[in-house]
């Protein structure tokens, strides 16, 4: 990922060579908001425009493939990505109580980031490991058969509280 404080100022600098790069090589919209994306982080919103112009879009086609995709994020993300199993087997062993735990000790909701850009939680369906349910990904860590005291350990008392 890239840097995801960027100032904004810097962050449209770069966006704009990156549609600049996309003229000459006629790249489509996904790969374009991709590379947007690992490059400062998230989509800025005000972007949409310059990015519709560069490919001949509409503004509400782009923005239409950014809402349809949830890869793709219009806000900045934290440095951290937490993700908490809700698949079945997760769930039944415990999933529901981990995630409010991770929620208390980074003190937002599914959805949001820690305001230093430290975390963001996110839910996830079944990530194939349900004998270690329940399970939290950190970035590419996984964490198997959590409990209050391994949530505890993994965040303390991060942020929030
Ligand atoms: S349900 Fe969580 S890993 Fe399968």
């Amino acid at each position: 990922m890239g840097e995801v404080m960027g100032s904004a100022k810097a962050d449209l600098k770069r966006i704009d060579s990156i549609i600049a790069d996309c003229r000459g090589q006629r790249w489509g919209l996904i790969p374009l908001l991709q590379e947007i994306q690992r490059v400062v982080g998230y989509i800025p919103p005000a972007t949409i425009p310059r990015i519709a112009r560069g490919l001949g879009l509409f503004p509400s086609q782009v923005q239409g493939v950014i809402t349809f995709y949830t890869q793709f994020y219009t806000t900045p993300r934290g440095k951290n990505i937490v993700r908490v199993c809700r698949g079945t087997a997760c769930h039944v062993r415990g999933g529901k109580t981990i995630l409010k735990l991770v929620k208390q000790h980074l003190g937002i909701e599914e959805g949001e980031t820690t305001p230093d850009f430290g975390y963001s939680l996110e839910t996830v369906a079944c990530i194939g490991v349900c004998a270690l349910a329940p399970n939290v990904v950190v970035n590419a860590d996984i964490y198997g058969n959590m409990n209050p005291k391994k949530v505890a350990s993994l965040f303390g008392d991060y942020g929030g509280q």
